[in-house]
């Protein structure tokens, strides 16, 4: 199959990757110049385990190749996936202007049928309306289809969900797009569920939403652990043995963040509203979530007294492993919470150092490339990132360069009893 990208971002170029990867021919476009020339000379924008090695392998092959021309890419092309940023406007509303920027590119380019796949996350309805669009603006007399195909990778296991899905969703009725996704995604022996594509739609918000819902309702189990010496990892293994419940996501930390369940849910709730739903179960999920963090921060405040003048290591910047993405991190904002309150730092993290300077202010913050020197001369230690590698973490060279041996992990990845053992001060969540 030819098939566009439109949006060469950690959803298009991974999602294009994995569909040249099982033999389909693939143009990645995006409108960010320097990126499609960094990519055409072999370079990669984004980190994702695996997916450099693929990139290169699927250029060599002949079966990817990158462009800024949307018009190259839906002449080149029978089936167009747009995945371009959909983020949060003031309000909570998504800010749809990119959709609404790549339906009139399409109509203008196209001469032929097409199958356009929405693959950015959308209000329901949104599908609708690109149709519109692209009726309006498209000249050539030429049919078309606008389905929807919401995403459900993972940042940090990108390449792994995208060749192993547990499912493909594909909001259709119409049978010429359903053989076209057919023969898309038949290569990677997921099942297809086929619904009308307002409930494709839904299906992205409403899940995002309720894997948020799990983290803050394991999060507020925590604030009761804290409160009476429970552990809330022993509760999280007891709950989640139930299969109708399951373990995933019932890991107590300093709340989720990142560029998707943060804006997904609060689009969620907005849509909720227009439609004469008040979603108050979701409101709360926020505020359990912003809750997360005045605990976690108050820890620090309450233990150090004044911030002003001392010295703190961050561990972690990314928002969650296995990734150099930094947008809308918890890490960044603890980072950011800290620095307000005058303290300086000493950060880091093994992939997202270079984006974390667009986002952290120059003064104050010290990059360190090796984690085992973070701790030096600092008053405190935070673990902000779940990095598996800082569980390697020198432990006694961290605690003999501080100037008081305190840990505060954010995301539990340490045993409170060797901590105390090691003569740390160590405060975690929920336990
Ligand atoms: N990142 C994730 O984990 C994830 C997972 C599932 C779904 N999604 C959804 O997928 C969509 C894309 O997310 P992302 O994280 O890949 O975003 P991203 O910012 O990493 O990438 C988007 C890309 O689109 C390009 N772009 C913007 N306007 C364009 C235009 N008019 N023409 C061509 N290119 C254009 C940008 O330059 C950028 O490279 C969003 O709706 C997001 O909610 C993201």
């Amino acid at each position: 199959m030819n098939i566009a990208i439109i949006g060469t971002g950690y959803v298009g170029l991974v999602t294009g990757t994995c569909f040249a990867e099982v033999g389909h021919s693939v143009i990645c476009v995006d409108c960010d110049e320097a990126k499609v020339k960094l990519l055409q000379g072999g370079g990669i924008p984004i980190f994702e385990p695996g997916l450099e090695e693929m990139v290169k392998k699927n250029v060599a092959e002949g079966r990817l190749n990158f462009t800024a021309s949307t018009a190259e890419g839906v002449e080149k092309s029978d089936v167009i996936f747009i995945a371009v940023p959909t983020p949060p406007l003031e309000d909570g509303a998504v800010d749809l202007s990119y959709i609404e920027r790549v339906a009139r590119d399409i109509a203008n380019a196209m001469t032929s049928y097409k199958v356009v796949v929405d693959k950015s996350t959308v209000p329901v309805k949104t599908g609708e309306k690109v149709a519109e669009t692209i009726k309006r603006y498209c000249k050539a007399d030429c049919e078309f289809d606008v389905i929807s195909n919401p995403e459900f990778l993972r940042e940090g296991f990108a390449v792994e969900d995208l060749m192993n899905p547990d499912r493909i969703v594909v909001g259709t009725t119409s049978e010429k797009p359903k053989a076209a996704m057919r023969e898309i995604y038949e290569p990677f022996n997921a099942p297809i569920i086929f619904t009308d594509i307002n409930s494709a739609e839904l299906i992205k918000h409403a899940a995002n939403s309720f894997l948020a819902m799990k983290i803050s309702y394991i999060n507020a189990v925590a604030a009761i652990c804290e409160a009476t010496g429970a552990n809330v990892e022993e509760v999280a293994t007891g709950i989640g043995m139930d299969e109708r419940i399951g373990r995933r996501f019932l890991n107590a930390s300093l709340g989720f963040g990142g560029s998707c369940f943060p804006k997904d849910l609060s689009a969620f709730i907005r849509i909720s509203d227009d439609l004469g739903y008040d979603f108050g179960l979701l409101k709360k999920v926020q505020e359990i979530n912003a809750e997360q963090m005045d605990r976690f921060l108050k820890k620090i405040t309450d233990t150090l007294w004044i911030l002003k003048d001392k010295t703190i290591g961050v561990l972690g910047l990314a928002f969650k492993q296995n990734t150099d993405d930094v947008r809308m991190s918890p890490a960044i904002e603890v980072c950011q919470r800290l620095l307000k309150e005058g303290a300086t730092l000493r950060v880091h993290d093994p992939k997202a150092m270079e984006k974390a300077k667009e986002l952290l202010p120059a003064e104050g913050v010290t990059y360190v490339d090796d984690m085992d020197s973070v701790a030096e001369g600092c008053d405190a230690l935070v673990v902000a990132t779940e990095w598996p590698e800082f569980k390697e973490l020198n432990l006694a060279k961290t605690r003999d360069a501080m100037t008081a041996p305190l840990l505060f992990d954010g995301r539990n990845l340490f045993d409170p009893a060797e901590m105390e053992q090691l003569g740390f001060t160590y405060k975690s969540i929920g336990r």
